[in-house]
Parts: C-alpha cells; sequence; structure tokens
C-alpha cells in the first residue's frame, strides 16, 4: 500500500511546523508548496526535516516545490497560504488579500488532488473555508476549516494554568466563528470529568473565556509581527491524523452545516467526527439560551465576512 500523500500548501511559519509534527508522526509523505521566490527555502525547510527523522526512526519523504503538479493525487491538502494578522489587525482584515491567493489554490488542488480532503487553515478563517468550497465545488465532507482545535486548545491550556491541574485531563470546546465572537462553552467544561464551575469561580472562568476569545490576537500583540503557529500547526497535524488514521476523533472544527445547531449554509465551528471519510459527521446537542444567543452572534459576523467574498 503506497504511503498517505500529504499537500501543504503554504511553507511559512505554520506550513513548516505542520510539515515537522507530521513526519514525525510519520503521517505520510509531505509536498510543501510556495510561490516561486520561496522555493529554495522550502526545498530548504524540506532538507531539513528529512535529515532529523533518522533520530526518529521514522521515513517520511519531503519535498519542496512551486510548482502544483507536485501535489498530483494527494490524500491530504492542508492550506496555510495567505498573509497572517498583524499587530492592530483582525482576522477579517486580511480577506481580500487572501481571497484571490484561496481562488488560485482551490483551482490548483481541483486540478491535481480531486480527491483529497482538504483543511483550511488561512484566515479569516470562516471565509476562506468557504471560498474554498465554493470555487472547487468539492463535497461537504471533504472540505473542514482548521479553527475550534486550536481555540479549544488556548481554552484547555488557561483551564490547566489557572486550576493548577494537567491539560491532559481538561475536556472543553470553542464553537462558532475564528473570531472575537467565538463561543467558549464552559457549561460544558470539565478536569477529568469534574464541572469547572465546581473548580473555579465565575469571574474567573469569564476571565478564562476572554482570553480565550482574543488568544490569537494576544500572540500577534507579542510578536509584534505575523501571528502564532506552534499550537495552529499541531491543531492542524490533529486534524490530518484523525484522518489518516481514521480515529473518529470529536474536534471542533469548522464545517458545513445544513440544519445543525439551526445553521444553514455555513462554515462555521461546530463538534466534528473526523475519519478516513473526512467529515464524517457533526454532534449536535441542546445548547441553552446564552449559549443560543452567543452562537446567532457570532453566525452573524461570519455571515458579513462571507458576503464580502461575493460568492
Ligand atoms: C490564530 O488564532 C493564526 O488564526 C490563527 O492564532
Amino acid at each position: 500500500m503506497p504511503r498517505t500523500k500529504i499537500a501543504l500548501i503554504g511553507g511559512g511559519q505554520v506550513g513548516g511546523n505542520i510539515a515537522l509534527l507530521a513526519a514525525q508522526k510519520e503521517l505520510g509523505d509531505i509536498v510543501i508548496i510556495d510561490i516561486p521566490e520561496a522555493e529554495n527555502f522550502i526545498k530548504g525547510k524540506a532538507l531539513d526535516i528529512s535529515q532529523l527523522l533518522p533520530h526518529d526512526g521514522f521515513d517520511s519523504k519531503l519535498v519542496g516545490s512551486s510548482d502544483f503538479q507536485e501535489i498530483k493525487d494527494s490524500d491530504v491538502v492542508v492550506i496555510t497560504a495567505g498573509f497572517p494578522r498583524q499587530p492592530g489587525m483582525n482576522r477579517e482584515d486580511l480577506l481580500s488579500k487572501n481571497l484571490s491567493i484561496m481562488t488560485n489554490v482551490a483551482n490548483q488542488v481541483k486540478e491535481h488532488a480531486p480527491d483529497a480532503f482538504v483543511i483550511v487553515v488561512s484566515n479569516p478563517l470562516d471565509a476562506m473555508v468557504y471560498a474554498f468550497h465554493k470555487v472547487s465545488g468539492f463535497a461537504k465532507n471533504k472540505v473542514v476549516g482548521m479553527a475550534g482545535a486550536l481555540d479549544s486548545a488556548r481554552f484547555r491550556s488557561f483551564i490547566a494554568e489557572e486550576t493548577n491541574l494537567s491539560s491532559q485531563d481538561v475536556t472543553c470546546m470553542v464553537l462558532g466563528g475564528h473570531g472575537d465572537t467565538m463561543v467558549p462553552v464552559s457549561r460544558l467544561a470539565n478536569v477529568g470529568g469534574v464541572p469547572l464551575n465546581a473548580l473555579l469561580s465565575e469571574e474567573k472562568i469569564s476571565a478564562i473565556e476572554e482570553r480565550t476569545r482574543f488568544g490569537g490576537g494576544e500572540i500577534v500583540k507579542l510578536f509584534g509581527k505575523g501571528s502564532a503557529f506552534y499550537a495552529p500547526a499541531q491543531s492542524a497535524v490533529e486534524m490530518v491524523e484523525s484522518f489518516v488514521r481514521d480515529k473518529k476523533r470529536v474536534i471542533p472544527c469548522a464545517s458545513l452545516c445544513e440544519g445543525e445547531f439551526d445553521i444553514n449554509g455555513y462554515f462555521i465551528g461546530v463538534p466534528t467526527v473526523i475519519g478516513s471519510n473526512g467529515v464524517e459527521k457533526i454532534l449536535t446537542f441542546e445548547l441553552n439560551e446564552e449559549e443560543k444567543n452567543a452562537l446567532e452572534n457570532t453566525l452573524s459576523e461570519v455571515k458579513k465576512t462571507v458576503e464580502e467574498t461575493g460568492l
């Protein structure tokens, strides 16, 4: 059986770290695509990562190229191409610049890897994954956006820090758009099965929710240039792994809703089962009034950005 082929469109900080982490998990052979001006740089990255693999005893093959033909027949495509945020910008400010990049990428992926499972990471996430889906015409189970996995990981890490308990035992989810209106669902958060509200005061929980909503911005501010990459890369790799190994993990992802949570026709963060068929299922459950309102609010923000794409 041939190895899984993973194409990474964009070899910047997020793409490069996805290559590293995916290779270290031996998820498959990896092709990194970037613009011609960056071709030597990504060839160097691919070579550098290849040379650390002997330490792990793993056999992923890595290639860097600016030629989309190299992604031919990929099983998974992860798109990180596009401009990152700078201080003072929100993710939506990137729309016009990144939309033309996404349109081109969608056409190339459609031509060269028409059967791939595609994970979009570029921002503004909810609009970019919508754009990819529209332009490529891919089936809805083959297209998903990476956001909730990252936002939930941030939420988990802040809970672990505040409770001084292992992040491994923290379970929680963030629903909605990948913007400042995202919805951390604290009511369902727990540490080792113990509800969060038995461990922290309401004020502390609200502060963690707020920090989660602005978690990406906190890092943009600290960097002074560009946005986060380690945690975004690992979040995407978890999704790739669930697909490649048919793990059927439940990960909050931007999936196309057709009635789930009363949302129709938009990609937005919802609990998603990822397995060898891609997006296999969206899991739904009863929200309380406050959560419903918060989800409606985040949906209206997502709709605004999607409308601006004109697609
Ligand atoms: C973030 O939240 C890059 O959107 C990504 O850090």
